[in-house]
């Protein structure tokens, strides 16, 4: 069956997204979620499809700083949006404080998620409700790491949390 000549007569809208700093300017079918216009369309794989369900984390990005389930998105709701994803985040030669604490902490086992975990965990710190590793953990719940490297996500961020100006999560975990 010839399925790509029929999809490319359906109509498109156009949206104007930033990602990761870069303006694109598409033409995109109403069904398309983010998650696929960033996987499929712009070859943005470092975000990743687990459930395609909201239930897994695998595909958290930021939306304007915001963390979000970027499979439970329609891109079109998004003009004007400003996208955040793991490439923009850092380099392998200048990595995101997280991105080096995951690496520090051995904080992945596959990695699936993890791309995941730390767009997640970067929203986490901006929201300002974490005090506790409790609350790391309870705030991180949906993000699923099916290896269980639980431990060591926690650890990561935990130290970013330390880490940042006027945070007195030491003593308070301590
Ligand atoms: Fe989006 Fe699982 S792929 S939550
Ligand atoms: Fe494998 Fe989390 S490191 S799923």
């Amino acid at each position: 069956m010839d399925i790509a000549p029929t999809r490319s007569r359906l109509p498109t809208c156009p949206l104007s997204l930033t990602i990761n700093g870069t303006p694109y300017n598409l033409d995109v079918h109403p069904w398309t979620t983010l998650l696929d216009l960033l996987r499929s369309d712009l070859e943005l794989t470092g975000t990743k499809k687990g459930c395609d369900h909201g239930q897994c984390g695998a595909c958290t990005v930021l939306i304007d700083g915001e963390r979000m389930n970027s499979c439970l998105k329609l891109a079109l709701t998004l003009d004007g949006a400003s996208v955040t994803t793991i490439e923009g985040l850092g380099t392998p030669d200048r990595m995101h404080p997280l991105q080096q604490a995951f690496v520090e902490h051995d904080a992945f086992q596959c990695g699936y998620c993890t791309p995941g975990q730390i767009c997640s965990a970067v929203g986490l710190l901006e929201e300002g409700h974490v005090h506790s590793r409790d609350d790391i953990r309870e705030l991180m719940s949906g993000n699923i790491c099916r290896c269980g490297a639980y431990t060591n996500i926690a650890d990561a961020i935990e130290q970013v949390l330390a880490s940042r100006p006027g945070e007195s999560h030491r003593e308070a975990v301590e």
